[in-house]
């Protein structure tokens, strides 16, 4: 629909959305997308979604009014858990639990966000970024990537026939400076972790005619990001769940399902209550994790930040503030994860859901058994575990990861369900 206005969610100033802004020129602020919600109430109801193409562009009336630059992301499964997480991962002692059909443990859900294009959520934000750039007539855009997000930006870029110019550190996983090359992108790797990434794309932009795309630098990643709050909505029902763990780098996706579930209050679709919003870090970079438990509402930038859950690498968040006041007013938590205990985590997703997990999304599941095993979570608590991308962009990095932990690969024998000796 028609986009009133851009707001900024600090000082809460509008602009408009008439041509590409990036964020509040007073006070550096993400700007937030709004729309008339109050004249669409009572006329759009969920029923009206019934028999809409299934991608995240059938909540067109909550998305900006523009031709979608679309491959068909959006509209991802929601798995019901076989075993809910609790039984510890492989190589920690204990056996999956046996089960005998999916949803056995009906409470605990996995929102695979690994089937979308370019295999991660990254491409429901590169979707609307790409598509408003295009309605704009926007010919260059830039942005710093762990990975995943230069792959999906680099897509949706080809498609709608628009440049892409994409910096990122030079040990992402093979995978994504592949994509990048193949989709004919201008790819930069940099000796630096993604903040540096972000500098030089700063530094060149304006010399250079690019439109800066980076993570909250502009307002339609998180309008793309919305939609899986919308579908968490629509594919539970309506009823949402108490708990939801999202691995958290710069925070888009938690910072557009926040914003999903007020737009769906205002519509009159939900009530009041909101679930309980989880960070899950790696051990290894965990800004938020540190700000949170020492009660600040921003985070410090994270020194030597290392782990092979490439889209967690991200030492500071630009939208920080957003992120940590979610976790206050939704009274959830943030935890961090171990490399060691992510890579547990993917092989007790792969050998006992069917889920080969990037390791960002596998450590959601570490953070539900610590959440459950704290007493955070009780076992009859429905949560979604967001995984957000697919291990089959991560293949070296993972196999890295095994040689470091020493940890022995599944075999033919144990992924037939059989677990080995460990
Ligand atoms: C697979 C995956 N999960 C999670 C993240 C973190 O996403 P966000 O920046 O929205 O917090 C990324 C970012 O690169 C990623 O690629
Ligand atoms: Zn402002």
């Amino acid at each position: 629909m028609q986009i009133s206005y851009l707001e900024c969610t600090r000082c809460g100033e509008h602009f408009s959305a008439d041509r590409p802004q990036n964020v509040c020129p007073k006070d550096g602020g993400v700007l937030f997308a709004r729309y008339d919600l109050a004249s669409l109430k009572g006329k759009w109801r969920p029923e009206n979604l019934s028999g809409r193409v299934a991608s995240m562009w059938r909540y067109a009336e909550v998305l900006p009014d523009a031709m979608p630059v679309t491959l068909g992301e959006g509209f991802t499964p929601m798995l019901p858990s076989m075993c809910g997480g609790g039984a510890l991962p492989r190589g920690h002692g204990a056996e999956p639990r046996h089960h005998t059909s999916r949803g056995e443990f009906g409470n605990v859900y996995i929102k695979d966000e690994g089937l979308n294009p370019t295999g991660s959520f990254k491409a429901r934000g590169m979707s609307a970024a790409v598509t408003m750039a295009k309605q704009y007539g926007l010919t260059k855009l830039a942005a710093p990537s762990a990975g995943n997000a230069g792959g999906a930006l680099a897509a949706y870029a080809a498609a709608a026939g628009i440049e892409a110019h994409i910096f990122m550190p030079k040990d992402v996983p093979v995978a994504n400076r592949m994509e990048c090359d193949y989709y004919g992108a201008h790819v930069t790797l940099v000796d630096g972790l993604i903040s540096d990434c972000a500098r030089m794309v700063a530094e060149r932009k304006d010399k250079e005619g690019w439109f800066d795309v980076s993570t909250l630098k502009e307002p339609f990643r998180v309008e793309g990001k919305k939609t899986m709050g919308y579908e968490v909505a629509e594919q539970m029902d309506w009823k949402l769940p108490q708990g939801i763990i999202y691995p958290t780098g710069g925070g888009v996706g938690m910072i557009g399902m926040w914003k999903a579930f007020d737009e769906m209050e205002e519509l009159g679709w939900i009530g009041s209550e909101r679930p309980k919003m989880i960070t899950v870090q790696a051990a290894g970079c965990a800004p938020i994790v540190k700000a949170w438990e020492a009660g600040k509402s921003t985070s410090e930038m994270w020194a030597g930040a290392e782990t092979f859950a490439a889209g967690l690498r991200v030492p500071k968040a630009y939208g920080d503030y957003l992120i940590l006041d979610i976790l206050k007013k939704s009274h959830g938590t943030a935890v961090a994860a171990t490399d060691e205990e992510i890579l547990a985590a993917m092989q007790h997703w792969a050998s006992v859901e069917g889920v080969f997990a990037a390791p960002e999304g596998a450590a959601s599941l570490v953070a539900y058994q610590k959440l459950l095993a704290g007493g955070f979570f009780r076992a009859e608590d429905t949560v979604v575990l967001f995984n957000t991308g697919t291990a089959y962009k991560y293949l070296d990095v993972i196999e890295a990861q095994e040689k470091k932990a020493r940890l022995e690969r599944p075999t033919a024998r144990n992924i037939g369900g059989i677990i080995g000796p460990f």
